[in-house]
Order: structure tokens, then C-alpha cells, then sequence
């Protein structure tokens, strides 16, 4: 397959070391919950409605069954790095004692990537908790911290010595506002003041869980952020903007930089929390340095006035998802947009990178996750998917200017190295550089993943 956008002199923009990797998460590809604990979107899945075409857990990519071959299609796409998630559930069952059974499927995952030349780059908590701690408040628990480190801790002495890069969270801001402020995500609360609780205690779990890392030896700890740019679109919702700002980018990366939670976010929460919850005790402890973060960018969020003409609808924005925000705005994502309904804005990812350095200094920084979803067409065994390779290509040159303009990126992971379950859509969005046939769970590379792989190549 051909394209215009050319992989070689892109490759000269990145820097030396750069590393190129692909992603994905446990519950969207494993399947085999047989051979596993239940997990929250185990039992979201389970209500008609929650998930657009009822897809459940089984059988995903069937990845468990398949994992030797799909770690020899990750070897001929020539990427240096691997970035998957560990299923809680699976390694510990009801989130009490380990199974043998769970540990040794990664076990066989790390070292099949290592046989393979390929760095695993582990996070520890996908969105999939063991069923059994959300009955006792999940992320709300205030002990919830606690029952992270000893997970961290199994995970790290099983695999210190063997995983190069740790991740304890990804996207903790979904988890909160999308799983418990709303009911998008599981476990579906749709209760503001415990989505701005788990919020919190989330990063309590991952200092908690980066000390449990760092005992067992893990180097490398860090942890992954969705953080993006708000746009105003317009001096009257300025303010607006700011107030997303705050709530997707600010309020964790103040948590990281040990400048507490914003008074302006006490002010505008109070009629939901009291912020009570919060000790100083541990907000010294999720301040204690990372050794890199990773950043997950999609697309911006992009504020107008309200208008009589509504604004475009969009996966995952929403001011409820924010709140205390203030009234008067809504959510405007413009055309070009993905099948997310996401605006394609490859420059938001330069400043919010650019943002990101100066509002966390001194930190390494790397996308974990960037790609879209697009109506793709398998045709004669090949899926030609050049709205892929140009995401892929702009966004790439928008890390490559962040770079140029002083930022310190290190690398960055597609999203994903196959189509998978993605989350409340279900089977109808396909992300992947590898389109999964869901009937025959034959894999065929992309277009894209050529394109990813000469990239990696002309390096
Ligand atoms: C991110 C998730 C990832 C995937 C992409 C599209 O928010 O981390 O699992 O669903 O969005």
C-alpha cells in the first residue's frame, strides 16, 4: 500500500532514543474472564444499555489464548516497546490472594516481549478493579491505597527484575469523572461528589503504589495522565475553558507538583464535597517525585457560548464530566473530527505538551496514547487507512515540534496495536493499527502499522 505522507523525514525530526511503541489495555483485548476474578466492567457489561452493542468480556481479541502469535505480529511491526496493562482481577482473584495462573500469563507475556527484543512498559491499573473492592467502595475506600501497594507489591517482586518502565494509573480523571461523577464508565455512579473523591484517593493509591514499586525494586515508576488543551473559543467562556483546564490538567499535576488542590476548585465543588477527605500526610506523599509521565492526547476540548444550534456530540465531552462548571458554555468540537467525534487538532498536542513541561517541570514526558478511530474497510485482505497514517502522521510532528521547541519527550505509543472492545462503544470503534476480524479474530496489519513500522525503520 502507498501513501503520501512519508515515514523518513519524520524519522529524522525524533530525537536519538526516541522510543516508538503500541498500546493496549487487559479488559480490551484478553478475554478468558474464566480464567480470571470479575472485574467493574465484568459487571457493567452485564446491564443491557451500559455498552452501545452489548459486547461483554468474552472474547475480546482473544488474546490470552493467542499471545504467542500476537507477540510475533508485534515483532514484525519492528516497534521497540510494548505498553499493556495487568488485569487486577486476573492476578488477584476477589483482590485477596495471588493466582498462580494469572501471574504466570504475564509471566510468559514479559519474557515472550524480551525474547523478542521488545520493552514491556507495564501499568498497573486499566479501569478493570476487582468487583469485590468496588462492593466495598472502590475508589472511594479510603483504605483503597492500601489494597493497591499490595497488588503494586505482587507485580513488582514478581517482575522488577524483568519490566523496564511502570505505570501505577492510566487516565485516573476517566476513572473519577466518566465511572463515578457519570455513569459512562463502570461502575456507573453517576455521583459527583464521589467521582471528586476517587479523583483523589486514585492518587493517593498511586503514591501508595509507586513506594510498593520502588520497595521491590521496580525503577522506572511513573504514571499516566489524559491531558489535553482547552480551548475558549470566545472571551465570554474563557473562564469555562479554564475551569476544564483545571479539572482535567491542573488538578492532577498540581497533585504531582505538591501545590495541593486549587482553591478555585474547593470554591466552585463545595455544594458536592467538603474535600474533608483530604490529609496533608498524603498530599506530601503523591508529591514525591516520578521518574517520567506519560501522556495520553486525543483531541482538545474546545468551549463556545451556548448557542440555540447545540453543540457536536463527542465521546467523553461533556460538562458533566466537569463539575462545577460554570454555566453558560458548551462543548464545540470542529470538523476535521474522528468516528469519536473528536476534532483532529494535532497543535493541541504540541502545547499541551508544552503546558505539561512547564506545569510539571524536570519530568521526562512520553505519549502513552494517541490514535483515532475511522470507518476502516477490510477489501481484499487489506485495510487501507489513510486518515490513520495522517493522525498518525501530524500528531507525530507535533511531538516532534514540542521537541523542537525544548520539551522533553522520550516516546511514543499508538493507540492500539489492535482493534479492540473500546469500552462503552463496545466493537464499533476500531482503534487499532491491526484490524481484528471479530468472527475468525484473524489479525490483519493496517495500512497504518506499515506506515508506523517504516517510521520505526527510517529511524
Ligand atoms: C483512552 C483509553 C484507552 C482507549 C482510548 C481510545 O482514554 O485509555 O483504553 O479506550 O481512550
Amino acid at each position: 500500500m502507498t501513501t503520501s505522507f512519508e515515514a523518513a523525514p519524520l524519522a529524522k525530526r525524533l530525537p536519538q532514543g526516541f522510543v516508538l511503541g503500541a498500546a493496549t489495555a487487559s479488559w480490551q483485548i484478553e478475554g478468558d474472564s474464566a480464567g480470571r476474578g470479575r472485574s467493574i466492567w465484568d459487571d457493567f457489561a452485564d446491564v443491557p444499555g451500559n455498552i452501545k452493542d452489548g459486547t461483554k468480556a468474552d472474547p475480546a481479541c482473544d488474546h490470552v489464548n493467542r499471545l504467542e502469535s500476537d507477540l510475533d505480529l508485534l515483532k514484525s511491526l519492528g516497534l521497540d516497546a510494548y505498553r499493556f496493562s495487568v488485569s487486577w482481577p486476573r492476578v488477584m482473584p476477589g483482590a485477596k490472594t495471588a493466582s498462580e495462573q494469572g501471574l504466570d500469563f504475564y509471566d510468559r507475556l514479559i519474557d515472550g516481549l524480551l525474547e523478542r527484543d521488545i520493552m514491556p512498559a507495564l501499568t498497573l491499573y486499566h479501569w478493570d478493579l476487582p468487583s469485590e473492592l468496588q462492593a466495598i467502595g472502590g475508589w472511594t475506600n479510603p483504605e483503597i491505597h492500601k489494597y493497591f501497594a499490595d497488588y503494586a507489591t505482587l507485580l513488582g517482586e514478581k517482575f522488577a527484575d524483568r519490566v523496564e518502565r511502570w505505570a501505577t494509573l492510566n487516565e485516573p480523571w476517566v476513572s473519577a469523572f466518566l465511572g463515578y461523577a457519570t455513569k459512562i464508565h463502570a461502575p456507573g455512579l453517576g455521583n459527583p461528589a464521589a467521582g471528586l473523591e476517587a479523583a483523589y484517593r486514585l492518587m493517593t493509591a498511586h503514591a501508595s503504589g509507586a513506594v510498593a514499586l520502588r520497595a521491590a525494586g521496580a525503577k522506572n515508576v511513573g504514571t499516566v495522565l489524559n491531558l489535553t488543551t482547552a480551548i475558549s473559543d470566545d472571551p465570554k467562556v474563557d473562564h469555562i475553558a479554564d475551569y476544564v483546564d483545571l479539572l482535567q490538567n491542573r488538578f492532577w499535576l498540581d497533585l504531582l507538583a505538591g501545590r495541593g488542590i486549587d482553591p478555585l476548585l474547593v470554591e466552585r465543588t463545595k455544594q458536592f464535597t467538603d474535600w474533608s477527605f483530604v490529609s496533608d500526610q498524603q498530599l506530601a506523599q503523591i508529591s514525591k517525585p516520578i521518574d517520567w509521565l506519560g501522556i495520553n492526547y486525543y483531541t482538545p476540548f474546545r468551549v463556545v457560548p451556548v448557542s440555540t444550534e447545540g453543540g457536536a456530540w463527542a465521546v467523553g465531552q461533556d460538562f458533566s464530566l466537569f463539575p462545577g462548571t460554570p454555566a453558560g458554555g458548551q462543548m464545540a468540537p470542529r470538523e476535521p473530527r474522528t468516528e469519536m467525534g473528536w476534532e483532529i487538532h494535532p497543535q493541541s498536542m504540541t502545547t499541551t505538551l508544552q503546558q505539561t513541561a512547564s506545569r510539571l517541570p524536570g519530568v521526562p514526558l512520553y505519549i502513552t496514547e494517541n490514535g483515532g478511530a475511522f470507518p476502516d474497510n477490510l477489501v481484499d485482505g487489506k485495510v487501507d487507512d489513510q486518515d490513520r497514517i495522517s493522525y498518525y502522521h501530524s500528531h507525530i510532528s507535533a511531538v516532534a515540534d514540542a521537541v523542537d521547541a525544548g520539551v522533553d519527550v522520550r516516546g511514543y505509543f499508538a493507540w492500539s496495536l489492535m482493534d479492540n472492545i473500546e469500552w462503552a462503544e463496545g466493537l464499533t470503534k476500531r482503534f487499532g493499527i491491526v484490524h481484528v476480524d471479530y468472527e475468525t479474530m484473524r489479525r490483519t496489519p493496517k495500512a497504518s502499522a506499515e506506515f508506523l513500522s517504516a517510521l520505526a525503520k527510517a529511524r
